[in-house]
């Protein structure tokens, strides 16, 4: 990826939002639709694969559960938008795309389908970083503010 020219990060912590999702899922679309307007990237698209992220850091991570937060960052260049989001996941279970006819599991085919490009990686300390990149499609002279 070339020299990022806008880098933010922002930490998500436990709201009580519902007895199972401690993390509220729409918070970090919402952000994210607010941060990249005017920054000529697909924001329905975005919205959609960071909602399928989120929802899959609050369903099979700890971040789901009581004190648990996610990560979102935002990394652009003039070509690229860069969304990662950052959870607490355990080594046990690996983001992955079940093949075709298993009837569940089909946010990370989203991501794959509407993403530029997609991957995961996991830290030394546990932390699973999911992320994906959209292009800049134009009118985003003026961007960031
Ligand atoms: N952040 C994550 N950390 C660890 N495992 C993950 C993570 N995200 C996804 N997985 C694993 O990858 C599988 C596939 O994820 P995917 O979102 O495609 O399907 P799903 O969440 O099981 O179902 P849905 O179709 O409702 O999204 C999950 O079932 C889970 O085992
Ligand atoms: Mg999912």
């Amino acid at each position: 990826m070339p020299t990022g020219r806008f880098v933010e990060v922002v930490r998500f912590p436990v709201e009580n939002v519902s007895p199972e999702a401690q993390v509220n899922v729409r918070e970090v679309p919402a952000y994210l639709r607010e941060a990249l307007d005017g920054a000529g990237a697909d924001l329905d698209d975005v919205d959609l694969m960071a909602a399928e992220i989120v929802t899959n850091a609050v369903r099979h991570t700890a971040s789901g559960r009581p004190g648990g937060q996610v990560w979102a960052a935002v990394i652009a260049t003039d070509e690229q938008v860069r969304v990662e989001v950052i959870d607490q996941s355990e080594a046990r279970s690996e983001p992955w795309i079940p093949p075709y006819p298993v009837l569940s599991g089909r946010g990370l085919l989203i991501v794959q389908e509407l993403a530029a490009r997609w991957d995961w990686s996991r830290d030394r300390n546990g932390y699973t970083t999911v992320w994906f990149q959209v292009p800049r499609t134009g009118g985003a002279a003026g961007w960031p503010r």
